[in-house]
């Protein structure tokens, strides 16, 4: 990691409460919060004011933001290190887009492939939150001078925009280097897990088939199944990297095994080339269970103790609000805002 020179490190991110999370959030996000952890100061969102961007059902908001908190936990995220909390629960994200709305312009917003996809052919009925969603998440990131963001690749273009804004802000209101501009932090096979039916499209919560992903509660039976039902191609697996071009299924169970066994494709390939898909999805499932089901037992633990995360949240909204509040109070001043 590149240090600036006039920023601390630090590092943020978020996940949305809207449904349970499946393996690419695992490997796109929450594996890569732990191993960031042990060297740097970390803090994880619950991002509820985006999740409502698109209608959420008013009874389970609660419960599926404290869901995404046990999943922190459960995954390894330890909340004596890193700073876990509800983006709602902290003042600055709301106050901080609204000031970054006047910052960011119309022409940005509407290259977002996001909000595309999200409002689909219809986008006179999609809120002007879901428009304003990127400018919410530049606030998220820059409301603790964040340096470093930990995301899949999908989240990339919005990283993007994020220093844009951060750069025109400290260009409009002559404040050279006010806001650091943040690095996707999106290395390894885990960025861009695919869905399991269909190696070109990405494994997502709101894919209609339950076969397209694994999620993180799913049993070792579940798993198992999945695995051996995913889309693959006749030939076997090939034995270099180029043998996968062109291949999405391949690629896709190839990068998740190296994903979950810490390694490189090349690796996987050196071990496994050759073999036809009878040999290595069971390898996979194994590999995948081994991994996945002490998440899933701590999963279930934690989710058991509402008033445990409620603690973890209550105390991890403290500790962001010390953060953010005197930045908010420095941008209040830049911008010039009337102050007693
Ligand atoms: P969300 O909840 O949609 O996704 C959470 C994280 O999971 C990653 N991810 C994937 N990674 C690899 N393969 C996949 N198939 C896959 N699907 C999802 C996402 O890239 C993300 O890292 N907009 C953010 C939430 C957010 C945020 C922020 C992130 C709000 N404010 C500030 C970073 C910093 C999102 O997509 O959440």
């Amino acid at each position: 990691m590149i240090r600036e020179p006039q920023h601390p490190l630090r590092v943020f991110s978020g996940v949305q409460p809207t449904g349970r999370l499946h393996l690419g959030n695992y490997l796109g996000a929450l594996t890569k919060f732990v191993a960031l952890q042990d060297q740097h100061e970390c803090v994880f969102c619950v991002v509820d004011l985006h999740a409502i961007t698109v209608r959420q059902e008013k009874s389970m908001l609660a419960a599926n933001t404290r869901e995404i908190a046990a999943a922190f936990l459960a995954a390894g995220v330890d909340p004596k290190r890193a700073i876990i909390f509800v983006q709602s629960a902290v003042p600055a994200h709301a106050e901080l887009a609204w000031i970054l709305n006047c910052t960011a312009k119309m022409g940005w917003l509407e290259r977002m492939t996001q909000f595309k996809d999200k409002a689909g052919k219809d986008k006179e009925r999609a809120s002007v939150g879901l428009f304003t969603y990127p400018v919410l998440q530049a606030a998220d990131i820059l409301a603790y001078k964040t340096t470093h963001v930990p995301i899949g690749e999908d989240q990339k273009q919005h990283l993007e925009l994020s220093r844009d804004i951060a750069e025109r802000f400290n260009r409009e209101y002559d404040v050279p280097g006010f806001f650091p501009s943040p690095e996707p932090l999106t290395q390894g096979p885990g960025a861009r897990i695919m869905s399991l039916k269909d190696g070109t499209i990405k494994m997502s919560k709101s894919d209609p088939s339950d076969l397209s992903r694994i999620n993180l509660d799913d049993s070792p039976e579940q798993i198992t199944k999945k695995i051996k039902k995913a889309t693959t191609d006749p030939d076997g697996l090939p034995s270099t990297v180029e043998g996968l071009a062109g291949r999405a299924g391949a690629s896709n169970l190839v990068g998740i095994y190296a994903a979950l066994a810490g390694c490189s494709n090349a690796e996987v390939l050196a071990q496994f080339g050759g073999q036809g898909w009878g040999m290595f999805k069971p390898a996979l499932a194994e590999l995948a269970v081994a991994k996945l089901s002490p998440v899933a037992t701590r999963f279930s633990r934690y989710q058991n103790d509402p008033a445990e995360l409620d603690r973890v949240l209550a105390d991890g909204a403290a500790r962001a609000h010390a953060i953010s509040a005197p930045i908010l109070r420095e941008v209040r001043d830049i911008v010039g805002f009337w102050k007693a």
